[in-house]
Formats: structure tokens, sequence, C-alpha cells
């Protein structure tokens, strides 16, 4: 962007004439939305019609912004399946899922796709600003994206069109860190698309803004964080199999490192969803491409997603040595079913994993989760209660997978209830009841991970 461009760009961004497209409306591109068009016009597309017109209803399927936050810029934005709007915008901001294949492969296709979209839209007259929030592995903008958008405009990026690459952090169903409230990281292939960039995050997030130097390091940022978490859960999940086989509990053994200075304390649970389960596949992805065998990252993978399979092995041995009972004749209740807690989003959730290999051992499975309306498509599951429903079954085993709040509240003594007369397991892998398992009956077992 030339430095007299700049300056015109910045007095728009002052007036709040800059014209912002969202491309792609999810557990992201919504709430992105509702924040820039506090300051903003904004263009809000998405492919899938049922989802554009619940939002233009009011009602926002992720449950990421509440009624009142899509209210009060009911007349800043236009939600639209077509994408011949954003010929009006000057930023349009990509925000699209980006998953593995069944190779735990990058699939890129959604963002392709959405790319061929705001390229066949772009207007040079506009020198549009091109910001992609999804999640990339490092070198995707600049080796597969912007060519993608140069062959597609038929126009030259950094002259006709400009680019920018700006992770997004936000973390659904934690109402702390929204995405006007967490540092932002910018980055552009050139300095005053940044300095730009700076400027119009910056109107719109109360937090600081953060220039990375490069695309390259946006994206790298991005999906370290990602991999770190993955790694120090995994690090906690294998600690927590140690520690099932010297007969110790990781929660006692966490307390006790935990008065470390500067020990940091994670804990076991099953990792799944769209970001920290699959970012480390798009980093080890580019490292191959490099000519790198990344072990660490992937020796991580390996072990969260051998988490499900420990929790089956292990409720089949308790079952079987406690009471004789054989899985294959067990009656087991799953609690919770989205990947983690207080969200609807059940996307890549472990806990599917731990229902489908639980009824291949020939369990009967039913579940519940306060969040999540209808049984997922596909899953073996018999019975399903969603809120206010309660089972009335007696089960010979109660899993409690996440920490949602309405669990913690409803307390370790609606689960035990849920437990046959005659004894059963109560797995409780989060460690929510730890204190109050002290004063349990004695036929229910209580456990955690
Ligand atoms: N969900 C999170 O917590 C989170 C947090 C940080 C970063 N991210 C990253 O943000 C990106 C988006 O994730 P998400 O969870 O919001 O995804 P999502 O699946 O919730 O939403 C994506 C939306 O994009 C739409 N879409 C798909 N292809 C499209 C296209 N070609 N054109 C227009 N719209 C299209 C879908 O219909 C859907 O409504 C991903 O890269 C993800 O890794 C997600």
């Amino acid at each position: 962007m030339q430095s007299e461009q700049l300056q015109a760009r910045l007095r728009a961004v002052e007036l709040g004439k800059e014209v912002v497209g969202v491309v792609g409306l999810g557990y992201v591109g919504i709430p992105v939305a509702v924040a820039f068009a506090r300051y903003f016009p904004v263009i809000a597309y998405d492919i899938n019609p049922k989802r554009v017109e619940e939002l233009a209803r009011g009602i926002d399927p992720t449950k990421s912004v509440t009624n009142e936050d899509l209210q009060a810029v009911y007349a800043r934005i236009r939600w639209t399946t077509n994408p011949e709007f954003l010929r009006q915008c000057s930023v349009i901001l990509v925000t699209v899922p980006t998953p593995v294949t069944p190779e735990r492969l990058p699939d890129l296709s959604a963002l392709l796709q959405a790319t061929q979209t705001v390229g066949q839209n772009l207007q040079k007259d506009r020198q549009p600003v091109i910001v992609y929030e999804s999640t990339v592995y490092p070198g995707c903008t600049h080796d597969v994206l912007i060519p993608r958008l140069e062959e597609v405009s038929h126009l030259k990026a950094c002259e006709d069109f400009h680019v920018g690459y700006s992770p997004e952090r936000l973390n659904p169903g934690d109402p702390y860190h929204r995405f006007e409230t967490i540092t932002k990281v910018v980055s552009a292939c050139d300095s005053n698309t940044r300095t730009f960039l700076r400027h119009l995050y910056g109107k719109v997030i109360d937090a600081p803004i953060h220039e990375a130097p490069s695309v390259e390091v946006a994206e790298a940022a991005k999906v370290l964080e990602n991999t770190q978490r993955d790694l120090n859960i995994a690090l906690i999940n294998e600690m927590t199999m140690i520690c099932y086989r010297l007969g110790i509990n990781i929660y006692d053994v966490l307390d006790a490192a935990a008065t470390k200075w500067n020990f940091h304390r994670y804990v076991p649970g099953l990792v799944g969803g769209h970001c920290v389960g699959v970012d480390p596949y798009y980093l080890a992805y580019r490292a191959y491409e490099l000519g790198y065998t990344p072990s660490v990252i992937l020796a991580g993978r390996r072990v969260n997603e051998d988490m499900p399979y420990f929790c089956v092995w292990r409720i089949g041995r308790t079952l079987l040595e406690r009471w004789g009972r054989p899985l294959q004749k067990a009656r087991i209740l799953v609690c919770g079913v989205t990947f983690k807690e207080n969200i609807n989003d059940t996307r890549n959730s472990l806990a599917f994993t731990m229902i489908r290999a639980l009824s291949e051992m020939g369990a009967t499975i039913d579940a519940m989760d306060p969040f999540v309306a209808r049984p997922p498509q596909n899953l073996p599951i018999h019975d399903w209660y969603t809120f206010p429903e309660v089972p009335q079954h007696a089960y010979d085993v109660v899993v409690i997978t996440v920490a949602h709040e309405p669990f913690r509240q409803w307390g370790l003594s609606f689960f035990a209830q849920r437990i046959q007369r005659d004894g059963g397991l109560l797995l409780d892998m989060k460690g929510i009841y730890r204190t109050e398992a002290r004063s349990l009956d004695t036929t229910v077992h209580y456990e955690t991970l």
C-alpha cells in the first residue's frame, strides 16, 4: 500500500467509512462481524443459506454472541449468501474452516473456495485489503492463497489489492477471552498494510495489537500456540496412563507438583475440536514439506488420540474386576459430547470416539448433553437426553467427559443417583467432584481420570 493511500485509509478508519466483509459465519466469523459492525458497515457472507437466514432473524446458532449483540448491530450488517455484495468492501476478512482430511492432512477446500469467491469480487478501485483469519500452516498465504487471488481476479497483489494475515484466538464459551479482549496479532505483505491493519483492528479491539514482522511469523505463531497446548495436555495424559498403572491418582500428583514455582498445571482429558487437535497437523505437514520429520509434535497427537481407548480399557477393567460384569452387558451413560465445556460445538469430539469404541465392545450407550439439542448423527447412541430431561435408567457406568457448568451445579449426587443399586462406576474425567466424592455412598465407585 502506498504511503498516500495509507493516510487516506487511516482517515477512513477513523470516520468508520471502511466497508468490512466477513466471509464464513461460524464460531469465529459471527463475533468478528458483530464487533466490526459496531464501528463499520459490514457485509457478512456465508454459503449456507440456513445460517444466513437465522442470523438475519437475529439468531446465532453457534451461540457465540447474544441476541442483544445481534440486535444492537442489526442495521449495520447485511447478512447475505450473495457474493456480489463483497464488491462494496474495502476490507474482507476470511474466517472459513480449515479442518484436516481423514489422512490428517490440511483440508484447504473451504479456504480455496472462499478465496475464489473473494477473488471474483475484488474491485481494484477500492484497493481492497484481504485478511485471512483462518488457521493455516506457515507459508500458506504466500504460496497458495495470494496466487489464487491473483489468478481469479486478474489483479496484482500489493498493487491492486493487499493481503494480511491475522490469526484468530477467540475462545467460544469463555466470557473472558473474547474477540474484543484478546491481544490481536496482525501481519501483512507490506508494512503500510500492516499499519493500516493495526489501526483497523485497534478500532474494534480493546486489547493490544501486536505487529508480527511477516505473514509467515503470524501463521507460525498461531499453530505453535495450539501445538504447545496439545503437547502440554499430552504430557499430562501420558502421566495419567502411568499413574493409573502405579495405582495413584493424577490429580493428587498434580496438586503436589503444582506447589513448585515453575510447574504449569494442566489436567488430563479428551482433546478434540477444531483447533488444538487439528493445528499440530498443519504444522507437521509444513515440516514434512521442508524435509523435516516432526517427532515431538506428532507424539503429542498420538497420545491425545489414544486417550478415548485408554478410557474404554479402564472402564472395562473396572467393571470386570469389581463386579465381574463384562463390558458387553454394560449400560453406560456418557455425560457431555461436546469437545469442551459450556459450548454446543461437537466437531472432532473424542467423546464420539469413546462412544463408538464402547459400542464396538458391546456396551449399550445412552448420552446426554445440556448444550446439544439432538443426538449427533451416525453414533451408536441408544437413548439421548438433553436439558431438562433426566435419564431414568440405572447404569453400570456414568462417564462425565467435560466440565459443563450445569454438571457442576447439579452436583455429584445427580450422577450418583443414575448408577445401579448394586454398584457401578462413576468416571469423572475432569475431576470436578473430587471434594464431593469423599462423602459419596459406597455403592458407587468414584474415579477421576
Ligand atoms: N472455533 C474456534 O474456537 C476457533 C478459534 C480460533 C481460530 N479458529 C479458526 O478460525 C477458522 C474458522 O473456524 P470456525 O470454528 O469459525 O468455523 P465454523 O465451521 O464454525 O464456520 C465456518 C463458516 O464458514 C462457512 N463457509 C464454509 N465455506 C465457505 C465459503 N467457501 N464461503 C463462505 N462461507 C463458507 C460455513 O458455512 C460456516 O458457517 C478456522 O480456521 C479455525 O481453525 C477457530
